[in-house]
């Protein structure tokens, strides 16, 4: 059995992995980390574990008996705790973006890695397109939650080829727990109930280099092998995220044009064909909902063709905290590790 351990256990993604790893067939341990509550409780940090025995510890000491180490820590502060967990033999799955793009594409959206050379080890954890990189990978990059919803609102029409030559507008809404548990000033219950406003606006979000690397490679699949997080000049995506009074939850609405020879039966077909064996994505006619993806490990996906336009208006709905955080983060672990994809996850939402 596979001893994981969980830093920044304390925080919101840290603890949806304890739900996961917890449940999990082949995980026999779960050691929560947290620097400023270690020899607390779990039920003292999270009301709703109340009941469930263990009690954190520290990064240093979760990392000690660990095989998988999960990284639930703040971009900026996580490529040290990467550095050492690799050097101790652990294998990683980082959910900050600190492994996600390569090291010069880091720096210009970043700045400068600490550890560029970790990340020749690292494979972009995104399952739906990179599933036979990640066998046996020992770094894997959990992707980020807007990226997340914006590539798989997109990844059929990359493949197909139809993204070449286009720059797809989307519009991303996100809820509150995306920015984790110590958020402040807009995520004020006063400021954002009954409030709604786009931020990072015209380009300036990081996860737009993730999603322009993940479509790129995939719009280029067969012609050269890709490397990890790379920059593609071919590629272009622009997007405005917009905060929203939601818990949980992201909506992406993509634009793109696909041209006169494009209809609605043959865009269906496409992204039917391309998601109906995807254990994890649930294409179906019906637009999607935040809601029915809250508190589940699924990404509900919709398209629709502009006739009299002709643009492709592709959707994809996932819980920040599931499909964009701790879900994708185990999905990457199981196949990195062999296990059956699904184990430990969540698949079915809830309604209302
Ligand atoms: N929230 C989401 O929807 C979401 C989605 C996808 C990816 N992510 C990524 O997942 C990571 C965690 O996000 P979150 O929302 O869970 O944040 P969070 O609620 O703020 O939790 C982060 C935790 O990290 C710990 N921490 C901070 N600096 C640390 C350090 N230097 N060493 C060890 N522990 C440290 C903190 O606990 P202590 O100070 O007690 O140690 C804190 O509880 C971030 O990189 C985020 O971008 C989040």
């Amino acid at each position: 059995m596979i001893q994981a351990a969980v830093i920044g256990g304390a925080g919101y993604a840290g603890v949806e992995l304890y739900a996961r790893l917890s449940a999990h067939p082949e995980v026999g341990g779960v050691a929560m980390a947290s620097r400023t509550r270690a020899g607390e409780r779990l039920e003292d940090v999270w009301p709703h574990l109340r009941g469930v025995a263990g009690t954190f510890v520290t990064p240093d000491v979760a990392m000690q008996d660990a095989d998988v180490v999960f990284l639930a820590t703040p971009h900026g502060q996580t490529a040290p705790l990467v550095h050492q967990a690799l050097a101790a033999g652990k294998r990683v799955i980082d959910l900050s973006a600190d492994s996600r793009l390569n090291a010069e594409v880091y720096a210009e959206w970043y700045g400068p890695h600490p550890h560029p050379e970790d990340l020749l080890q690292a494979r972009y954890g995104l399952v739906e397109a990179h599933r036979r990189d990640l066998d046996g990978a020992t770094l894997v990059a959990a992707p980020g939650c807007n990226a997340t919803s914006m590539n798989l609102a997109l990844l059929p029409l990359a493949e197909a080829g139809l993204l070449t030559g286009q720059t797809p507008v989307c519009h991303v809404v996100t809820g509150s727990s995306g920015a984790g548990r110590n958020a402040n000033d807009l995520h004020h219950f006063p400021e954002l109930n009954e409030n709604v406003l786009a931020y990072k606006a015209a380009g300036t979000h990081r996860h737009t280099a993730e999603v322009e690397a993940v479509l790129g490679r995939a719009a280029r699949q067969g012609q050269h092998a890709a490397t990890h997080g790379e920059r593609d000049e071919s590629m272009r995506v622009t997007f405005t995220p917009h905060l929203a009074p939601l818990t949980r939850g992201i909506h992406a609405s993509c634009v793109v044009a696909v041209g006169g020879e494009m209809d609605h039966d043959r865009l269906q077909a496409l992204y039917r064909d391309r998601y109906d064996a995807e254990p994890l994505v649930r294409f179906a006619d019906d637009l999607p909902h935040t809601k029915s993806v809250a508190g589940s490990d699924l990404v509900h996906v919709a398209v629709r063709h502009d006739a009299r336009t002709g643009m492709a208006h592709a959707f994809a709905t996932i819980d920040n905290l599931g499909k964009g955080a701790a879900g994708q983060a185990v999905q990457g672990f199981n196949v990195a590790f062999g296990f059956p994809e699904t184990a430990g996850l969540r698949l079915d939402g809830m309604w209302p």
